[in-house]
């Protein structure tokens, strides 16, 4: 018997259980559910969370799933499964492995929660998406991937550390991939509304787009044995809250393109407005000469991730 919304995550790890638990302190959701192969670590976190959720008087229950069917009537489900990029490999390299360990979930997605909301957060980000939307057979509106509101935040934190003030007032405004080529875009970042070129030099605000390029990898090299997770889960979350409260907030997020800035077929991070039914619109900022180019080129490299995928006969196989 269901109450209330439900949330499946996939992939209890770092980032998976941390989504849990930045959802069970806000009380936003009846239920989470964490599914993971490791199923007594799950239990374990589980308990953990719904005590700590008692502790703040949320209602938010944590359970586990034991098996992919028992992840069923979600109305979003966040995916974590995959395997961490670890110090020295790309995004890129975990392409295949993660590529079938997404297939097979949201295979299971389709059949036991055919109406939820599926968040993407596994790397290759952009091409997990891709995957996930071929695989499931939803509707684009029902497939986002986690980038944008990370790599924005990334953003806007070393703005703020550059700068030496206007904290909580910085908006960073990151388009494109979650790759080394994604697109940050000084143009439409403001601190209390002042546009940054007004109060960074051209060499600061360089330093920053390139900080942010880098910024997973830069957390990597200190963590030594895996990636980020604070802010990934922080801002699915962000996501998830948005959905089930049905915002209509603008966020960035990994949509399909169909037509938007020029493209088709390919996964990219632009603006969307979330709500209830998912990426309810979709927003086109107008880029000049220089920032077309660069997304252009970011929408490339997803591009070929998604021909290497086709190369491996990927999406033919069952
Ligand atoms: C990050 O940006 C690993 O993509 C992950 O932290």
């Amino acid at each position: 018997m269901k109450h209330g919304k439900r949330v499946g995550i996939v992939g209890a790890g770092n980032v998976g259980a941390t989504v849990a638990y930045s959802l069970a302190m806000l009380g936003s959701c009846h239920e989470i559910i964490l599914r993971d192969n490791k199923i007594d670590v799950a239990k374990g976190k589980a308990l953990d969370m719904s005590q700590a959720a008692s502790a703040v008087r949320s209602h938010t229950v944590v359970k586990v799933a034991e098996t992919m069917e028992d992840l069923v009537n979600c109305d979003v489900i966040v995916v974590t499964a995959g395997s961490p990029r670890l110090p020295g490999m790309s995004r890129d390299d975990l392409l295949m492995i993660n590529a079938k360990i997404t297939k097979e979930v949201v295979q299971g997605i389709a059949k036991y929660s055919p109406d939820a909301i599926i968040i993407m957060v596994s790397n290759p980000l952009d091409a997990m998406t891709y995957v996930a939307l071929k695989e499931s057979g939803f509707d684009r509106s029902r497939v986002l991937g986690m980038a944008g509101i990370l790599d924005s935040s990334r953003m806007s934190a070393f703005i703020q550390e550059k700068l030496g003030y206007g904290g909580g007032q910085i908006r960073a405004s990151v388009m494109g991939g979650h790759g080394d080529d994604m697109v940050p875009l000084p143009r439409y970042s403001t601190v209390a509304g002042v546009p940054l070129t007004d109060v960074l030099s051209d060499e600061e605000i360089s330093e920053i787009v390139d900080r942010t390029r880098h910024g997973g990898a830069e957390i990597v090299g200190h963590l030594k044995t895996g990636s980020a997770y604070y802010a990934p889960a922080k801002s699915t979350a962000i996501m998830v809250e948005a959905i089930l409260k049905d915002t209509k907030q603008i966020h960035p997020c990994a949509v399909f393109l169909e037509g938007e800035y020029g493209f088709t077929n390919v996964v990219s991070g632009v603006p969307v407005m979330l709500g209830a039914n998912g990426a309810e619109k979709i927003i086109e900022v107008t880029l000049n000469d220089k920032e077309k180019v660069m997304f252009q080129n970011s929408c490339s490299s997803v591009q070929n991730l998604i021909n290497t995928l086709n190369t491996h006969n990927f999406f033919e196989e069952k």
